[in-house]
């Protein structure tokens, strides 16, 4: 059967650091507040010039060299961002002429920190149906823009950032033993959107987005239940029980979440790919900085059994299994 498989992956994170020292100069919290409720240390901020899609091509063209193809090879490159450029046109299409990828399609994505595993989930029904050979995914995101910088309790999360993944249909055994992604479910419930919402937006008010509103503990609450039912969802599907979880890549919103996530899920600490405390909560960009990474410090081996979990606004939420 064809399976998608990950031929490639890329990250980037703009250069400028923004550390919780730094922000405690801004407003009323300290290192040590931030770290212990988070686990977070620093984040990266674009700099005025760059945009989401300039830190999306950063992240593609290290995928697509890492993936040994050409940019003209996609078929698709599939875009999740919730801080577009602009309203549009879409990102993707802007990143598809950065990079010179002439001949594919090209769509953004919304699924706010779910996105990438949205993006995988969608690319590789795209993969199984033999309609696509070659997808490029992305996370891209520039959420210092989307922050009020005077909101202590929202503006300690986040921070820029962009991966991507290059899937390529292989013919691959149809059971647990071959390479691709084996199962990915995405899931969304919308009574929760005003838990977790950017304001404003050009139906609302004529604009473009504008700050963060949270409410925390209920977005804390649902993250820890969901990911952890749609983790074992996917194990019951796919045929696999946790102790087949090589690695966990969980969304990086922060150390309590994941921990406890593991935690209920009974992996132990030792497989949990953990990244948040280098670039907070970078949204969809999340996923595959953390999974490049760990690909790139040699954690994650060809044939690692590797589980990607998020959970983000909407509530959305989605979990992919794959034999890396
Ligand atoms: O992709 C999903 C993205 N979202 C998340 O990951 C957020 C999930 N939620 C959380 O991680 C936690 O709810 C937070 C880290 C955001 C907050 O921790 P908490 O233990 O839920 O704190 P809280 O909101 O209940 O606030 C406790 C206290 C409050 O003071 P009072 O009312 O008790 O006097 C807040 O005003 O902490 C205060 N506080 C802060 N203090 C210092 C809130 N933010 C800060 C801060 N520094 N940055």
């Amino acid at each position: 059967m064809i399976k998608s498989t990950i031929k490639g992956s890329g990250s980037y994170l703009p250069s400028k650091v923004l550390t919780n020292d730094d922000i405690a100069k801004m407003v009323d919290t300290s290192d040590q507040w931030i770290f212990e409720r988070t686990g977070i240390t620093q984040r990266h901020i674009a700099s005025n010039d760059q945009l989401t899609s300039d830190l999306a091509y950063e992240a593609s063209i290290k995928a697509i060299e890492s993936a040994g193809i050409d940019a003209n090879e996609l078929d698709l490159i599939l875009l999740a961002t919730s801080t577009p450029d602009q309203v549009f046109p879409s990102t993707a299409v802007k990143v598809q002429h950065m990079i010179g990828a002439k001949e594919s399609a090209a769509f953004d994505l919304h699924a706010v920190c779910s996105g990438f595993v949205y993006g995988l989930t969608t690319a590789n029904a795209f993969i199984k149906t033999g309609e696509y050979k070659k997808i490029l995914v992305i996370g891209a995101e520039t959420y210092s823009r989307i922050i009020d910088w005077s909101d202590r309790s929202t503006c300690i999360l986040f921070g820029d950032g962009a991966g991507a993944f290059v899937l390529e249909g292989i013919h691959s055994s149809d059971d647990i033993s071959g390479t691709g992604i084996l199962e990915s479910s995405i899931k969304s419930d919308g009574k929760y959107s005003d838990k977790l919402y950017c304001n404003g937006g050009p139906s609302s008010n004529s604009k473009g987005g504008q700050y963060i509103q949270m409410n925390g503990r209920e977005v804390y609450k649902h993250a820890v239940e969901k990911q952890t039912s749609i983790v074992n969802s996917v194990l019951l599907s796919a045929g696999l029980t946790v102790d087949k979880i090589d690695w966990l890549v969980p969304h990086q919103a922060n150390l309590r979440i994941l921990e406890a996530t593991a935690k209920r899920l009974d992996i132990p600490s030792e497989k949990i790919i953990i990244t948040v405390e280098k670039h907070a909560n970078t949204s969809s960009a999340s996923i595959p900085i953390a999974m490049d990474s760990a690909i790139n410090s040699g954690k994650i081996k060809r044939g690692d059994i590797v589980m990607l979990v998020s959970f983000g606004s909407g509530f959305t939420w989605g979990a992919t299994v794959l034999r890396y």
